[in-house]
């Protein structure tokens, strides 16, 4: 298998989609593939896609929507994205749900926000996030709570409960890189 150059991007609020970008990362890197990663609101304006042989971007969900930086960096980039292998990733609590109601939410929401930047990435994952109930307020963890105990999720707010699927994460990651095209093979032939 062939050495990639991958990039990720991520917007996170409370950590989760960092982690799960720092998994990607690794899996990747273990597979011999030179993956950087960066957070979309720490990314310079003029940072450029060309370099890379694909791109990974992902975002969690908060209420409603994904963060404003990772649209930016998409409406920013798009031409390129739509030009390039690109993957998508978004990271909610209703992508941990069992319904199918929380399955179509989780997806609503992924395709909202491609179809808002008029991205077209050749692959897409909603992964479930956590419960990060210690990093919250007290108004947002008595919310959450509430949420979490109707659609049957963890109510224990004394810790962080994580719902992602770990398996999965992996999966995607070796899935995008393996529909990558081998890179041009350097040629020296002897004039
Ligand atoms: C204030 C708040 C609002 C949230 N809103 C939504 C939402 O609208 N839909 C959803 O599916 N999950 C929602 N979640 C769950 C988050 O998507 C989940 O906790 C995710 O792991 C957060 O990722 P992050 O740690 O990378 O920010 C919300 C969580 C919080 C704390």
């Amino acid at each position: 298998m062939s050495s990639q150059h991958i990039v990720i991007i991520y917007g996170t609020r409370y950590g989760q989609t960092m982690k799960i970008a720092e998994r990607m990362q690794e899996v990747l890197t273990a597979a011999g593939h030179t993956v950087p990663i960066a957070c979309a609101d720490t990314v310079l304006q003029n940072f450029s896609l060309s370099e890379f042989d694909g791109v990974i971007i992902g975002g969690s969900v908060i209420v409603g929507h994904h963060q404003r930086c990772l649209e930016r960096f998409v409406r920013t980039h798009r031409d390129q994205l739509n030009g390039m292998p690109s993957a998508f990733f978004s990271v909610s609590g209703s992508a941990a749900g069992t319904s199918e109601r929380d399955q179509t939410n989780a997806r609503r929401v992924l395709d909202e926000f491609l179809g808002k930047t008029g991205w077209h990435p050749r692959a897409v994952a909603t992964v479930a996030g956590a419960m990060a109930f210690t990093k919250y307020g007290v108004f947002t963890r008595m919310i959450l709570k509430m949420i979490s105990r109707r659609a049957g999720g963890p109510t224990d707010t004394s810790r962080d409960h994580e719902m992602t699927d770990w398996d999965q994460v992996a999966r995607f990651a070796r899935e995008f890189a393996a529909s990558l095209p081998e890179p041009a093979a350097v040629s020296c032939a002897i004039p």
